[in-house]
């Protein structure tokens, strides 16, 4: 069977990522040029500096990714981009980049939705098996999606306020660390002790999450701790936390796989990367039989190699577009 290229496109935040993948998980060549340097002193992305620096860098990367493959566009079959949901004027250099390239090479265009990149970036890592159930995680995401097969999404439940990379990096703000914070508090959660009373967020029997409550609970200990003059435990505190998060995700994650019948877990998005979720989920699937995929850290925040993956699998289906594709901030994975 004849090779299959996609050149990809992932500009939905604050990075501009361009990617060559072969047959769905091959990754030929990847850039991703990240400015989270320049928002992490506004203490969070700031969109109109995020979309001016993507015009800035898209066209370098471009060049940098098929220089690094050895290609021409010429050499490829589709073009894949993010279209939703994520900063609309974010998304729209990327679209714009993509769309100008598919009309003239003549390449179809394959939109992408960019939870579906997180989820087939597992597939970097081992062939996804279905069914299968996805934990997405990410800043804007908790979802847990059931999938029958290739593109198929059935979302089970989700955040009903904050998405948990959200709350991670509130709750970091409040303790005084840089943005993003998640990373920073995951590392501080593996040195401290579980001794801050935290409420167990939602914990009903749907599998919807809400991680407000717990965020504020955070908030208020450390307000009423710093007005009493007492000094916080940052690193009992990141452990309290972390552990109320990672609980309520796994257990949740647990009673979805037992309830679908389904063997295989993937997990996706920025927060896939959190060490204490990676363990417990580790511990948890080895005890029940339950195969789990986890992609590497570099797959797990944005980047156009998961866009690479899910726009071979969606061109296969032949789900393409036209070139009057819009950017969308808000998309429902379908
Ligand atoms: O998927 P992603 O790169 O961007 C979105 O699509 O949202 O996820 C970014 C989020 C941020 O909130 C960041 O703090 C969080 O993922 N994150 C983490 C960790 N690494 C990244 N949260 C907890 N622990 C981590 N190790
Ligand atoms: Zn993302």
């Amino acid at each position: 069977m004849k090779d299959v290229y996609i050149l990809a496109f992932e500009s939905s935040c604050d990075e501009t990522s361009v990617s060559i993948i072969k047959n769905g998980y091959d990754e030929i060549a990847t850039v991703v040029l990240s400015q989270m340097d320049i928002h992490a002193s506004y203490g969070g992305v700031v969109p109109e500096i995020a979309s001016r620096n993507h015009v800035e860098n898209i066209t370098m990367v471009i060049e940098e990714a098929l220089t690094r493959a050895n290609m021409k566009i010429e050499d490829i079959d589709a073009i894949a981009v993010t279209y939703g949901p994520g900063l609309i004027g974010s998304l729209l250099i990327g679209m714009q980049a993509a769309k100008t390239l598919s009309f003239l090479y003549n390449k179809p265009l394959v939109p992408i939705h960019h939870i579906a990149g997180h989820i087939y970036a597992n597939n970097l890592s081992k062939p996804m098996e279905f069914p299968l159930i996805a934990l997405v995680v990410s800043g804007g995401h908790t979802d847990l999606i059931y999938m029958k097969e290739d593109y198929s999404f059935e979302k089970i439940g989700g955040t009903l306020d904050d998405a948990v990379g959200e709350a991670y990096d509130k709750v970091a703000r409040v303790m005084g660390l840089n943005y993003p914070g998640g990373p920073l508090v995951d590392k501080l959660a593996h040195q401290g002790s579980d001794t801050y009373n935290l409420p167990l967020p939602l914990d009903d029997d749907t599998y919807n999450f809400s991680f407000s409550g717990l965020k504020s609970a955070v908030i208020n200990l450390v307000h009423n701790e710093l007005q009493r003059g007492n000094e916080m435990n940052n690193v009992d505190l990141a452990t309290s936390f972390q552990n109320r998060v990672v609980d309520i995700l796994t257990k949740k994650t647990m009673r979805a796989l037992k309830e679908y019948k389904v063997n295989n877990l993937i997990v996706a998005g920025g927060v896939a990367a959190n060490k204490g979720l990676r363990e417990k989920l580790e511990e948890l699937c080895e005890k029940n039989n339950i195969s789990l995929t986890i992609p590497p850290v570099k797959y797990c925040t944005d980047n156009a190699a998961m866009i690479g993956v899910a726009g071979y699998y969606a061109y296969k289906l032949g789900k393409t577009s036209d070139l009057d594709l819009n950017a969308k901030a808000s998309l429902k994975l379908q």
